[in-house]
């Protein structure tokens, strides 16, 4: 069970992520196709530690960052000090009221999460929504491998910065060493069948079940390891 005290440890290393070319490519895919402006209510449901939430606010969004640990929201709160947190479960009603947001965003949270509850956490979303308004998921598929990850990354660095990348290399060694191995742990939940990641179409499928229209074809982002699918109210 990945409960909150693994998501502490997890939390420690979690931001050399954003050293990483792809997972900011994909935060950068999330905020475009969110189309964030300002003054725009966005949640950010699994906010972590909120990298996402950082580029949300920095186009002039007023963001809510909802997350169960407060581990990462603390984090989150001491790169923006006026950071909006919500903690709270995912697995239990929202606490915010029908319309009340423009936007939403969900960002590699909804594998956490058990398959047959993901579907009343998409009514969720749908309930507190504005009509007409935008949600953006994104999440890991079932090929996913964080070696994919780091090679394209690493692939990149060198391509952009030659020796500068071997001393960035060793110097973001040993967090991307914890993080592969919390990664693999999150992979070998899946095998137990207690987590899954999402099959290709089925992100598509949860959307229109919980009444969403618009929704996008499914389009590989973050290294080719996950898959984003946009839809409207
Ligand atoms: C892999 S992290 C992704 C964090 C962030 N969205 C990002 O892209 O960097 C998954 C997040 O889901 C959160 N989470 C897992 N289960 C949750 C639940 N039941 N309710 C709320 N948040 C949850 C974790 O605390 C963690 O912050």
């Amino acid at each position: 069970m990945l409960d909150i005290q693994f998501w502490q440890k997890y939390f420690q290393v979690y931001d050399v992520l954003n050293e990483l070319k792809p997972y900011d490519d994909l935060l950068e895919t999330i905020t475009q196709k969110l189309y964030t402006q300002q003054g725009d209510l966005i949640l950010d449901a699994g906010a972590g530690t909120g990298n996402l939430a950082m580029k949300l606010v920095k186009n002039g969004a007023r963001v809510t960052a909802f997350d169960s640990s407060e581990v990462g929201l603390k984090i989150y709160k001491t790169k923006n000090p006026n950071a909006i947190n919500v903690t709270g479960d995912l697995l239990k009603p929202l606490p915010f009221a029908e319309n009340s947001f423009d936007k939403i965003c969900s960002n590699n949270t909804l594998y956490t999460l058990p398959r047959e509850q993901r579907m009343s956490v998409m009514r969720e979303f749908y309930r507190i929504l504005k009509p007409g308004g935008l949600i953006v998921i994104s999440n890991l598929t079932e090929s996913f491998s964080p070696s994919k990850i780091y090679s394209n990354h690493f692939v990149w660095e060198f391509n952009n910065h030659r020796v500068g990348a071997i001393f960035r290399f060793f110097k973001f060694l040993i967090p991307t060493i914890k993080i592969f191995y919390y990664n693999s742990l999150i992979k070998r939940e899946n095998k137990t069948g207690a987590y899954d990641f999402f099959k290709k179409g089925e992100q598509g499928e949860l959307l229109a079940s919980a009444g969403f229209k618009e929704i996008s074809l499914d389009e590989k982002v973050y290294a080719g390891q996950g898959i984003i699918n946009v839809a409207k109210k």
